[in-house]
């Protein structure tokens, strides 16, 4: 009795079958196949320019490699459990391809440093995707900013009215946010494109390899320079899945004001019907399920993120198996941020502003009172005793049931001597955005400063 695996040398028995299924990777990590190969093909080069191999066996090799990507292209491939893994599944192939020479493929290499090395590949090619598809989500959300730079709403705090702003203000707070995260990725792009292999299973190799050569082969702007570390860590899987969790929490707060805003009570912005569903038993209903979902997909971000932590928690170096567990939460969330940076886009530009019934609702709650208070300070009152004085004008609205620009001149005086007419400029909602004229403040001219500052720093 002997085992039949790539690796079944040394056993004298076959693996039980709950084993193989247990162990197996393939079902999910052939989605590595383009990366895998590509690495190999660049390792098989490197093994021929320092003689490990000769230019016919890379040759055979690298034509080999390339017939096989072409069929699993084209769907014609059949993946194996009993082969474990994406490796072991196209090395096998390889030599049952071109003969004895494909199995010297594995010469200087283990499936330790491949796979750490296919992680990084894969990755860098989904932020480059997420990095795009936030840059389509910016531009679309400045359009709207621009369109909205005049347009008042209430300011929030403890979601009740606080101060009036303008819309376009408001999502450009959102573009802010959408920036750092566009910064996070490429910061951590540059810590993922370095390359593993060359570290073998973990001490190196003792052929006379030239990682920079396969470095350049495959784009990596740098070198692991320790072999253990090379082959362990999966830090750069774990940032990015934490600059997604970290995005995808900011398009869970962007998804929930659009939902409060289009809800009846707010009745702020209507989204199109192609990005709204309706319900099997109320005909009236018109739901903003995609915006829910939006944020409901954020949970799955950020429970990714604490199964990734938590399975490099503990891990004595170097690699271990647990390391195949890191596969399905980075290419779940690599999808999840990639959809919903691609729907969030598309519903944007179907969203109609309802501009009257946000103006309406800045009207409400005394949403200039600060301006009163900054008006009787600019006459020389101290602040606290303009606070004080602005308090007990608003008591005596609500006891009468009006607005601040509703009460008379006179009426107003009697709290301070020093109003005059001039206030109801200052108390109207315009008056009041307008004055907010410095850099990051709500005036519509600060705003346009501010969506100029955005584009300029969005790729042409
Ligand atoms: N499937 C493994 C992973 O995803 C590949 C490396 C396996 N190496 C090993 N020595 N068992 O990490």
């Amino acid at each position: 009795m002997s085992n039949d695996k790539p690796w079944g040398g040394r056993f004298g028995e076959e693996t039980h079958e709950l084993v193989e299924d247990f162990t197996e990777s393939v079902s999910f990590d052939k989605a590595l196949y383009r990366y895998d190969i590509q690495g190999s093909i660049a390792h098989a080069r490197m093994l021929s320019q320092v003689g490990v191999l000769i230019r016919e066996e890379c040759d055979a090799i690298v034509e080999g490699l390339n017939t096989i990507a072409r069929d699993i292209e084209q769907d014609n491939f059949s993946w194996s459990a009993r082969l474990e893994d994406v490796h072991m599944n196209i090395e096998a192939e390889l030599t049952e391809r071109i003969g004895d020479v494909g199995k010297k493929l594995h010469t200087a290499r283990s499936r330790n440093d491949q796979i750490a090395t296919d992680l990084r590949l894969y990755l860098r090619e989904a932020v480059d995707n997420i990095l795009e598809r936030l840059v389509e989500l910016r531009r679309t959300l400045l359009d709207l900013a621009e369109s909205e730079v005049e347009t008042v709403m209430p300011g929030f705090t403890h979601l009740q009215v606080a101060q009036p702003v303008t819309l376009g203000h408001h999502v450009l707070a959102w573009l802010s946010m959408l920036e750092r995260d566009s910064q996070r990725f490429s910061e951590a792009r540059v810590r993922i494109n370095i390359l593993p292999l060359g570290a073998a299973a973990l001490a190196g190799t003792t052929f006379g390899i030239d990682r920079q050569y396969t470095a350049e082969q495959l784009g990596f702007d740098g070198i692991a320079d320790n072999s253990l570390d090379a082959v362990s860590d999966r830090d750069f899987v774990i940032e990015c899945s934490a600059h997604a969790s970290l995005l995808m929490v900011h398009l869970s707060r962007i998804a929930e004001e659009l939902i409060l805003w289009q809800s009846e009570a707010y009745k702020f912005i209507e989204i199109g019907d192609a990005f709204c569903t309706g319900s099997s038993i109320m005909p009236q209903k018109k739901n903003p399920d995609v915006a829910e979902l939006l944020r409901g997909k954020s949970g799955r971000a950020i429970g990714n993120l604490v199964s990734l932590l938590t399975l490099m928690k503990g891990q004595p170096l170097a690699y271990n198996r647990d390391n195949q567990e890191d596969k399905e939460p980075i290419f779940d969330t690599v999808k999840t941020v990639c959809a919903c940076l691609a729907v969030l886009a598309a519903m944007v530009p179907t969203i109609s502003v309802n501009r009257s019934r946000m103006r309406d609702a800045a009207s409400q709650g005394f949403a200039t009172a600060t301006d009163l208070a900054d008006y009787l300070v600019r006459k020389g009152v101290p602040f606290r005793d303009a606070h004080e004085a602005v308090g007990k004008v608003v008591a005596e609205c609500l006891a009468d049931g009006i607005a601040l620009t509703d009460l008379a001149l006179d009426r107003l005086r009697q709290h301070h001597a020093s109003i005059d007419s001039d206030i109801f400029d200052m108390l109207s909602l315009e008056g009041s955005v307008s004055a907010r004229n410095h850099l990051g403040g709500t005036a519509p001219e600060q705003v346009r400063a501010a969506i100029a500052r955005h584009r300029a720093n969005l790729p042409s």
